[in-house]
């Protein structure tokens, strides 16, 4: 018996090792041992400016620029930056974020001398504003939440605490806004029935627990680089103590994967984020990994994807493999219906969140009946269980409601009307801006979710968010991989920003970051940081501060 199944145990662990991306993000696992093995170093002030060699008149270039900025940074916003220092050693999120704004190799000496202000006032039409008056045009989109613009969710939120005044926030029992909820989302998503949860994490984790229950079987697939919140499931390699044995982690768009799908038997379900044909099979991309350029700008394929996916959901129902389409980030914002609706493809359980809670926290499940039941008719202890104190907190519904209802509003409805023309032009007509003037950078974008691609290797891309924040634009703290317009961008809203994202390269390009010089590969830069990793692995002494 032992002797005959070997073979077909060879067989799946070979085709498993074909379904995995050659990256590290396919190897959660080795990845794990590789960032257990990394050493920490920084470079020293002369380093700083020198990273990949450059003459004395570059390297005094960059340093004078780097100071300009800085003045400005303290200059123009003192109120924002001593608050933030001090809240700064408070705040356990807040110190993670601002470490890893920037490659770790620099970002102390950064954010000592380029501190980003943590905090706001206000928020109007497109821009917020800082505790020292000054505006920025918001491209952090609130992680994705802001589709609208903020006025939008403000609206939502008053209007929630106007309609909530009577009942307060009494839970266990509905506010009938719960079931006008229900039946929007059910008819919006295609599917049976809707469980409401606190955030996209929760509702992936319900998600996966459901197919888990149906299925009698373990293991939930993931795609190499997929985002599915920080539950540990779904995150099997870096940024989780502990090993995922459950999950396996597939190559995206390969019929390797497909192939695995087709043959083990313990699949639950598969996950799929939408946002990955932007970059599949890698994580996304963020400033403190942009150690040199991605040089091919990004190009995503939606007919690719979209036949990736009818490929996928053939497999899934040929295997009765629950597929989940997690549309937190992506849901409402690539069409009313989300992915399913923009790539045509019908999944067994959708997961929302962010924007669906009119700017209140949500998460949402909307599936097919046989998949949300949480208990069998006959077995009665035998249930999937799933609550949480705060599921259905009546201001959260009401103001789930506003934002549900205002999907009907005429104006909302000429929001989503050439979507993707409106964004793709957009990005041409700044990318024609970046390339008439000369300098190396590129935006790729899904609809209105953009990323910066820089076509030169360079140690120093990373800076260019700094120069953004001097031009009065704002990212988030990964930087300028992931940049989120909200649709009530005007053509004039969005020239402003053309022209300042102009300026900024314009700005970092006098400030000699872009020099090229010998060693201005990506294969050289990469390498003389593998090579300076080592020295400090291997001589502990001089841990903490690399040479120069
Ligand atoms: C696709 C996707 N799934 C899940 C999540 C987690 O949502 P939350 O941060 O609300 O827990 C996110 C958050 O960015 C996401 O983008």
């Amino acid at each position: 018996m032992i002797l005959a199944a070997s073979p077909l145990r060879v067989k799946a662990r070979l085709e498993h090792s074909r379904a995995k991306h050659g990256s590290l993000s396919g190897h959660p696992r080795i990845a794990r041992v590789v960032a257990s093995w990394m050493p920490f170093y920084e470079y020293g002030e002369a380093r700083i400016f020198k990273a990949a060699g450059a003459p004395d008149g570059v390297v005094e270039q960059r340093r004078a620029d780097f100071v300009r900025l800085s003045d400005l940074y303290r200059r123009r916003s003192p109120e924002t930056m001593r608050l933030t220092a001090e809240a700064t050693g408070l705040i356990s999120d807040l110190q993670f974020t601002e470490a890893y704004r920037v490659p770790f190799q620099f970002s102390s000496y950064v954010r000592r001398h380029l501190p980003v202000g943590a905090f706001l006032q206000s928020s109007s039409g497109v821009a917020t504003t800082d505790l020292d008056g000054n505006s920025y045009y918001d491209l952090t989109g609130s992680y994705g939440v802001n589709l609208f613009g903020y006025d939008f969710y403000k609206e939502c939120i008053d209007s929630a605490i106007e309609h909530m005044r009577a009942l307060g926030p009494v839970l266990g029992s509905y506010h009938p806004v719960v079931a006008d909820n229900a039946a929007r989302l059910v008819h919006l998503s295609g599917m049976d029935e809707v469980s409401f949860h606190m955030s996209g994490t929760e509702a992936v984790m319900q998600a996966v627990r459901l197919a888990r229950y149906h299925t009698r079987r373990s293991h939930l697939v993931r795609f190499s680089g997929a985002y599915h919140g920080w539950w540990g499931d779904v995150q099997p390699g870096v940024g989780n103590p502990a090993p995922a044995h459950d999950t396996y982690t597939l190559k995206d768009m390969s019929e390797a994967s497909l192939r695995v799908l087709r043959s083990r038997h313990d699949i639950a379900c598969v996950l799929v984020n939408p946002v990955q044909m932007m970059h599949p099979n890698s994580a996304a991309p963020a400033d403190s990994t942009l150690v040199g350029s991605n040089t091919t700008p990004m190009r995503p394929d939606r007919a690719a994807y979209a036949d990736w996916l009818k490929r996928l959901r053939a497999v899934c129902t040929e295997r009765d493999i629950v597929l989940i389409f997690d549309e937190v980030f992506v849901g409402f914002r690539l069409a009313p219906g989300g992915a399913q609706e923009y790539f045509g493809v019908r999944a067994d359980l959708v997961t929302y969140g962010k924007t669906l809670g009119g700017g209140l926290p949500i998460g949402a499940v909307c599936g097919r009946k046989h998949l949300m039941k949480r208990f069998r008719e006959d077995r009665p202890a035998d249930i999937c269980f799933a609550r949480g104190t705060f599921n259905s907190h009546p201001y959260v519904m009401a103001a789930m409601n506003e934002f549900l209802r205002r999907l009907e509003d005429p104006a909302i409805v000429a929001l989503y009307r050439d979507l993707d023309e409106i964004w793709d032009r957009r990005a041409a007509v700044l990318n024609k801006r970046l390339r008439d003037a000369g300098l190396p950078v590129q935006v790729a974008n899904l609809s209105s979710i953009w990323t910066i691609c820089y076509t030169r290797p360079s140690a120093y891309n990373w800076m260019f968010q700094y120069y953004l924040r001097a031009e009065g634009v704002a990212l988030s703290w990964v930087g300028t991989g992931r940049l989120t317009f909200s649709l009530n961008y005007t053509e004039a809203d969005f020239e402003a920003v053309a022209g300042r994202f102009v300026a900024a390269a314009e700005a970092m390009r006098q400030g000699g970051w872009w020099w090229e010089g010998p060693l201005a590969s990506n294969r050289k830069i990469k390498r003389r940081i593998l090579r300076e990793m080592v020295t400090h692995r291997l001589s502990p002494r001089r841990a903490g501060r690399a040479p120069g």
